[in-house]
């Protein structure tokens, strides 16, 4: 049974290439998640400068937005960031953060940590992205996966763990075509479970969602969702395609509801 309501998040990364292309692509999201009404939570993540305008398209907050990154501090001499009070002020009621192709690009996990704790601060939710570079036969990927959660995880008060998501994301699976098995998806989320359980008690597993992200496509949502047990997915490629992105929305949709 399904403790959590789904969540399923957008990831647009830099796509796509004009803002005239983004409404279209918002547009036809929007068509594509339909009237029909679901439980599950949809948001998309586009590139910064078409958030307010991605805004402005969703007066009936089918769509929540989602900000693909964001700098810690709120306002000043910081050339090149983005603040949550700027995010927040363009409607934006999540924050991916850690994402692998940040961390590739020098991203820490001081700056990831420090960014975590503004968002929380904010009261914006956090969509934490963990996962390892490569499997290996002896599964020293679950250390990689804790250490990168310790980190991110530190100091986060109890009161607000309801505004934390957690995204497991390897990075072998991302834009390859090569998801992770819903086997083993489901095992690292039970280990980052029991990392939430150790760190905050084991209530706290009621409270923060786990989502499963690369290589998410309409035709192993399923078995992800349902064998992986996740509780939703972060999806890249397949939510530039709307009718794709639709599918898979309706697919954790129809099997959160008739396990409700
Ligand atoms: P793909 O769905 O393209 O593999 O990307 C996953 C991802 O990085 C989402 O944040």
């Amino acid at each position: 049974m399904k403790t959590h309501t789904p969540l399923v998040v957008g990831n647009w990364k830099m796509n796509p290439a004009t803002l005239g292309d983004a409404r279209k692509l918002f547009l036809a999201t929007r068509k594509a998640i339909g009237r029909k009404k679901i439980i599950t939570q949809v948001a998309v993540a586009p590139p910064f400068p078409f958030l307010s305008e991605m805004e402005r398209l969703s007066p009936s907050q089918r769509i929540g937005l989602s900000a693909q990154d964001v700098f810690f501090e709120s306002i000043g001499a910081h050339t090149g960031e983005v603040s949550l009070p700027m995010l927040k002020s363009v409607g934006v009621t999540s924050v991916i953060v850690g994402h692998s192709e940040r961390r590739a690009a020098g991203e820490t996990d001081a700056e990831i940590y420090k960014d975590i704790q503004a968002i929380f601060k904010s009261g914006v939710t956090a969509i934490v992205c963990v996962g390892e570079q490569a499997r290996d036969s002896h599964g020293n990927y679950f250390g990689i996966v804790e250490a990168q959660l310790r980190s991110a995880l530190r100091d986060i008060p109890k009161s607000k763990l309801s505004q934390l998501v957690i995204a497991y994301e390897p990075v072998w699976a991302i834009g390859t075509g090569k998801h992770a098995t819903a086997e083993d998806v489901h095992e690292m989320k039970l280990f980052i479970q029991k990392i939430v359980a150790d760190q905050f008690g084991r209530p706290a597993i009621k409270k923060v969602r786990v989502l499963y992200g690369g290589s998410v496509k309409e035709t192993n949502a399923q078995e992800l969702f349902e064998d992986g047990r996740v509780d939703g997915f972060l999806i890249g490629g397949a939510s530039l395609n709307p009718v794709e992105f639709g599918k898979i929305i309706h697919i954790a949709d129809d099997y959160a509801k008739s396990n409700l």
